[in-house]
C-alpha cells in the first residue's frame, strides 16, 4: 500500500508537496524537513510530523510524564501557599495576565502560581504533538486519534477547572478534583502509549481470566486510594492559602482510612504477583506487578514518614510524585494482562477478487 508521502495528491495542490521515498531526505520545495535534520534532538522534536510507531509511543510517553509532572507542580503551588498567588483567572491579577507587583500577594507566590500555569502550555504542546502524530500515522488508526484528542480536551477542562479552584478560593473539593482529573488524563495518555504498541484487533488476554479481573479490582482500589488521599489533603494543613476552607473532618481518622486503603492495595498487588507467578503468565506482566509492589511499599514509607513528621512540604511533594507513579504502574499492570492483535485486514470485495491464475 502506498505510504503517506508517496500517495498521489488529488485536487488542490497540497501546500506541503513531499517528495522522495522515506529513506531519502524529504523536502518541502527543496527545504529540508526537520524530521531529516542532522541534529537528533531536532529530529525527535519534529518526529510527530513523520511519525513511526516508535515516535508515536515516544510522544505518548512524554504526555504521561508531563501530565504526572503538572500534578506535582500543582502540589508545589499548594504546599508553598501559592494557591492564590494569582488572585484571579484567567488573568494573574485583575489588570494583568502576567505577574506584576500586587499589594496583597507576594511576588514569590505569584511567580510560583504563574509558573504552574505556564506548565499547562507545555502539557498542551505535547498533547498537540500526540494528536498530529496520531493523525499523520500511516495507516491512520482512529483508536489512536481518539485517545490523542482526549489530551488537548483534558487540558482545556483542567484549565477551566483551575479557574473554578481560584474562584472558589481553593475549595478543598475543587482542589481534590483537580488532582483526580489529572489522574484521568494520565490514564488516557497511558492507554495511548499502550495502544500505539499493539494492533486494533480484538483484545486477547495473556493471563488467566480471574487474574485479569483481579487487575481491574486493583485499578479500582488504587483510584479509591487516590480519592482517600485527596480527602486527607483537603482536611490537612496544606490548603494552598491561609484563606482556604478545609473539610470538616478528623485528620487522624481520614489519614487512618487512607492508610487502611493503602494496605488493601498492597495486599491485592501481592495476591496478583503471587497469582502471576504460579500461573502461566508473561514475564512482562510479572515484572510490571513486581515494580508496582515496590513503588507502593516506597510510597507507604513516604506516607507514614510525612504523617509522623507533620507533613513537611518536601515530603508531601514526594508523596504526590509517588502517588502518580503508583497510578501509572497500576495502569501498566492492567494493560500487561491483555494484548490486541493487528486488526484483520478487510476481505477483498468481490470486484477486487484476485484474478485466478
Ligand atoms: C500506595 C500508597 C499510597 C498512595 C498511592 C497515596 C496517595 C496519596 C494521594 C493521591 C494524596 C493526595 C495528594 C494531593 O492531594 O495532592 C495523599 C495524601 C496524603 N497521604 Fe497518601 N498515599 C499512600 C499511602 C499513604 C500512607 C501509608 C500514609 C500514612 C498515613 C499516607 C498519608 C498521607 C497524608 C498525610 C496525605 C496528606 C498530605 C497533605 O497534607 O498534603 N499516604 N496520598
Amino acid at each position: 500500500m502506498l505510504g503517506f508521502a508517496e500517495r498521489p495528491r488529488r485536487g488542490l495542490r497540497s501546500p506541503f508537496p513531499v517528495t522522495g521515498p522515506a529513506g531519502q531526505a524529504r523536502t518541502i520545495d527543496d527545504v529540508k524537513l526537520p524530521t531529516d535534520h542532522p541534529n537528533p534532538l531536532v529530529r525527535r522534536l519534529f518526529s510527530f510530523w513523520a511519525p513511526t510507531t516508535q515516535s508515536m509511543r515516544g510522544w505518548a510517553m512524554a504526555s504521561v510524564v508531563v501530565n504526572a509532572g503538572i500534578a506535582v507542580t500543582g502540589a508545589g503551588v499548594r504546599v508553598t501557599g501559592s494557591g492564590l498567588g494569582c488572585p484571579t483567572w484567567p488573568r494573574c491579577t485583575p489588570d494583568s495576565f502576567i505577574p506584576v507587583p500586587h499589594p496583597e500577594v507576594s511576588i514569590f507566590n505569584m511567580l510560583i502560581e504563574f509558573g504552574n500555569r505556564l506548565v499547562t502550555f507545555l502539557v498542551l504542546a505535547v498533547g498537540a504533538a500526540c494528536v498530529i502524530a496520531a493523525w499523520r500515522m500511516a495507516p491512520r488508526r482512529r483508536s489512536l486519534v481518539r485517545l490523542a484528542l482526549l489530551q488537548p480536551a483534558g487540558v482545556v477542562v483542567q484549565a477551566l477547572w483551575g479557574g473554578l479552584v481560584v474562584n472558589t478560593m481553593l475549595n478543598p473539593f475543587t482542589v481534590g478534583m483537580h488532582f483526580l482529573i489529572s489522574a484521568g488524563l494520565i490514564a488516557a495518555c497511558w492507554m495511548l502509549y499502550a495502544r500505539a504498541g499493539e494492533g486494533d484487533g480484538p483484545v486477547r488476554r495473556v493471563a488467566h481470566r480471574d487474574i485479569r479481573r483481579l487487575g481491574h479490582v486493583l485499578l479500582a482500589a488504587v483510584f479509591a486510594l487516590l480519592v482517600a488521599g485527596v480527602v486527607v489533603t483537603g482536611t490537612g494543613p496544606h490548603s494552598g492559602d491561609a484563606m482556604a476552607s478545609r473539610f470538616d473532618l478528623d485528620i487522624e481518622a481520614v489519614a487512618r482510612v487512607h492508610a487502611d486503603v493503602a494496605y488493601v492495595v498492597v495486599g491485592l498487588t501481592f495476591a496478583l504477583l503471587f497469582a502471576l507467578h504460579v500461573s502461566d503468565s508473561t514475564r512482562a506482566a510479572r515484572r510490571a506487578a513486581l515494580a508496582l509492589f515496590a513503588v507502593e511499599l516506597l510510597q507507604g514509607v513516604i506516607g507514614y514518614t510525612q504523617y509522623f513528621l507533620a507533613v513537611p512540604a518536601a515530603l508531601v511533594l514526594l508523596h504526590v510524585l509517588g502517588s502518580t507513579l503508583v497510578w501509572i504502574f497500576t495502569l501498566r499492570v492492567v494493560t500487561s494482562l491483555r494484548t490486541r492483535e493487528p486488526a484483520p485486514s478487510p476481505a477483498p470485495s468481490p470486484t477486487e477478487a484476485p484474478a485466478t491464475v
